[in-house]
């Protein structure tokens, strides 16, 4: 349509600078002395939404991080869409390794470097715009409801409740999510399927205290060690995982859909180059698209331990920690995973140390349909701004809401972002395109018009 182009081309310089505002904010969710900047996070998209043209605006506050519940209701009898995305943001360390301050926003060679500009307030801040565009241009052909939230990042367990006693508020035809990615900016996609999670913290202990490691050095289990072996035993040598009943509740793709699965396009060489390694590695028997995707896995993201400051300190530490997270496929169950995983843990530590396994948050993974209205609606808007139809594709991500959506609200999730995997979310140096960003806008108003006309 060319009203909208014409009102993002007259519009975009400020629809930037706004999102700037935004990425100033600390939103991390994850550490508490965050706390009031991801409140004021909250209240910054509410008033954002107001501007936009919502109605009503509410901020709910949780156990946590605040909810955002917004709406637009044109005519009750008009179908309605629901919107939702996060807006609290990963923390930002290592600070050294970011080429500005993760909360100075600035843009260089046409893109947006800051934590969150894609992951997800970039991404969020599209659907606030798309609406005020659609008010602006007369356009807005059905209501639509935003739940924007705060904990993404650390579980969604807030939003769990929340989604349980609101059903009512919460009923819509479809639910529209902008927070993973498209394969290029050449070649859209869409994505289907996202992995489940499932998070665990261990601390092994060894001796009651610190020891000097000369005088006990060889005599007395050293719990780094010792943690190491236990993270490295989960994995064969082909890369398959070894707690028992790891793959028990995998649902196996037939030989049609892993081809088709594997038609996306892939450059195994671009890949390597893009991360820097000379080689990859994984599950034998599946591609790097198959064991990102629909394979499971467990993964280590934090371990420590011992002395960690300047120069030398000679000792055995007393402890040692590690922070795991499973990535779920299919008809895995994160609180079994959990399970299954502690147990199998408990049962590998040697009699020289003492495991304590603390079990973390969960989500489950989803898988969705590609005949659904909202897919579809999704596939049109996407075909028209990028000139290209788009492709499903299963990502290897996160969203835990999505499958409870499903479960409590009985609702479709349909998700359409716009980032890239090169984007480095979670990473130093997150950058968000303004081509995504502008791209986006357009896209999520075209599927306002697409998904309003395949329902009537
Ligand atoms: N937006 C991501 C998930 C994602 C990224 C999906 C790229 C697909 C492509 C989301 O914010 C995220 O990072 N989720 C966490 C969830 C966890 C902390 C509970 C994740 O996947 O690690
Ligand atoms: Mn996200
Ligand atoms: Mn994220």
């Amino acid at each position: 349509m060319k009203e909208l182009n014409t009102y993002i081309e007259k519009n975009k310089d400020r629809f930037i600078n706004e999102l700037l505002d935004f990425l100033k904010i600390p939103s991390v969710s994850a550490d508490s002395k965050y706390k009031s900047d991801v409140e004021r996070a909250s209240q910054w998209v509410k008033k954002a939404l107001l501007q936009a043209g919502a109605d009503t605006v509410e901020i709910f506050p949780t156990k946590l991080h605040p909810i955002v519940y917004g709406e637009k209701i044109v005519d009750k009898k008009l179908p309605t869409i629901l919107a939702y995305g996060h807006y609290d943001v990963q923390p930002p360390d290592p600070l050294n390794l970011w080429n500005s301050p993760p909360f100075e926003p600035v843009i260089k060679d046409g893109k947006i470097y800051a934590r969150g500009s894609c992951d997800d307030k970039g991404q969020v801040y599209m659907h606030i715009k798309a609406l005020e565009m659609l008010l602006k241009t007369g356009k807005l052909p059905c209501n639509v409801k935003f739940l924007i939230e705060g904990e993404e990042e650390v579980g969604s367990a807030s939003l769990g409740d929340f989604v349980k006693k609101n059903k009512k508020k919460l009923e819509a035809d479809v639910i529209l999510i902008s927070d993973t990615d498209i394969i290029d900016n050449k070649i859209p996609s869409i994505t289907v399927g996202l992995r489940g999670i499932a998070g665990i913290e261990i601390e092994v202990t060894g001796p009651n205290r610190d020891l000097h490691s000369g005088v006990y050095g060889g005599g007395v289990a050293n719990p780094i060690t010792v943690l190491c072996e236990m993270i490295a035993s989960l994995k064969d040598k082909k890369g398959h995982i070894t707690i028992p009943g790891f793959y028990k509740d995998v649902k196996v793709l037939s030989a049609k859909e892993r081809k088709e699965l594997n038609k996306a396009p892939f450059k195994l060489n671009a890949y390597k180059k893009d991360l820097g390694i000379t080689d990859i590695t994984g599950e034998k028997g599946y591609t790097t698209l198959e064991r990102t995707s629909t394979r499971p896995t467990v993964e280590l993201n934090g371990i420590w331990g011992g002395y960690q400051g300047e120069g030398s300190k000679t000792i055995i530490p007393s402890k040692a920690f590690a922070k795991v997270t499973m990535r779920l496929v299919p008809d895995q169950e994160p609180e079994k995973m959990l399970e299954l995983f502690a147990k199998h843990f408990k049962k590998i530590a040697p009699p020289y140390v003492s495991v304590k396994v603390t079990l973390g948050h969960g989500g489950d993974p989803v898988l969705l349909d590609t005949s659904s209205a909202g897919y579809l609606a999704a596939s049109k808007a996407m075909h028209e701004s990028f000139s290209k139809k788009p492709i499903p594709t299963r990502s290897g991500g996160s969203i835990p809401i999505v499958a409870l959506f499903k479960k409590e609200l009985r609702t479709d999730s349909v998700l359409m972002g716009f980032g890239l995997n090169s984007d480095n979310i979670h990473s130093p140096n997150e950058h968000y395109g303004i081509f995504n960003y502008l791209k986006g806008i357009e896209t999520i108003a075209l599927f306002h018009h697409h998904f309003a006309t395949l329902s009537k």
